[in-house]
């Protein structure tokens, strides 16, 4: 394990070993069984190319009105508990005593990637939001806590984690793209990511 610091993100490279991402890979399958994954809409009517699930008593939907946390899936289940693997690297990074109570779980297929944007949909920003990647590297990029601007990019691999808190906590970020089957964790390929929050 390496810890680097990049725009005031923490990264963990490697904090979870193989056998730890097969275990937490286990634990969100199940989280998908209970709460299937969906292609949300954007707002604008289009849908969004990742693909998504929560665990948690939150959850992000996004339909024509527009992104927001819901207590509900779309076709109406409460979400799955977080599983206690996710929980515990939460307890490990994080720096923070509360639980999360939202565990978004995104899948990105071959051509997927997401727009640089800011986490503000959260009541109150001293909290982190800690992000676990599982899968096929995906191409991190950070901004500033303001659009545009110089970027910087870091390959997030499987097992590698980010705290996105502190003075970072409204700092921009997006991906830009993954490495397709570059890991052998999803045998089809792709990648997962984890975002742990405190919502409320
Ligand atoms: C996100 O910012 O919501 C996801 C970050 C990631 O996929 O690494
Ligand atoms: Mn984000």
């Amino acid at each position: 394990m390496e810890k680097l610091s990049l725009r005031g993100f923490e990264i963990y490279k490697d904090l979870l070993d193989f056998e730890a991402q097969q275990v937490l890979l286990t634990a969100m399958r199940e989280v998908a069984k209970g709460a299937p994954m969906f292609s949300p809409m954007t707002p604008y009517g289009k849908p969004m190319r990742v693909k998504m699930t929560s665990a948690g008593k939150y959850g992000w939907v996004s339909d024509r009105s527009g992104y927001r946390y819901s207590e509900t899936h779309p076709e109406g289940m409460v979400w799955p508990d977080i599983p206690n693997e996710a929980l515990d690297i939460w307890h490990r990074v994080s720096g923070s005593r509360q639980m999360p109570d939202s565990c978004l779980m995104n899948f990105y297929g071959e051509n997927a990637r997401m727009g640089m944007h800011q986490d503000r949909d959260e009541r109150d920003f001293s909290h982190p939001v800690v992000s676990v990647s599982l899968g096929d590297d995906g191409l991190f990029r950070i901004g500033h806590m303001e659009r545009g601007g110089s970027t910087e990019s870091i390959w997030l691999s499987s097992g590698d984690v980010v705290v996105m808190g502190g003075d970072a906590r409204l700092t921009y970020h997006g991906v830009d793209k993954i490495r397709f089957q570059s890991s052998r964790l999803l045998p089809k390929g792709g990648r997962l990511n984890l975002t742990m929050r405190i919502v409320s």
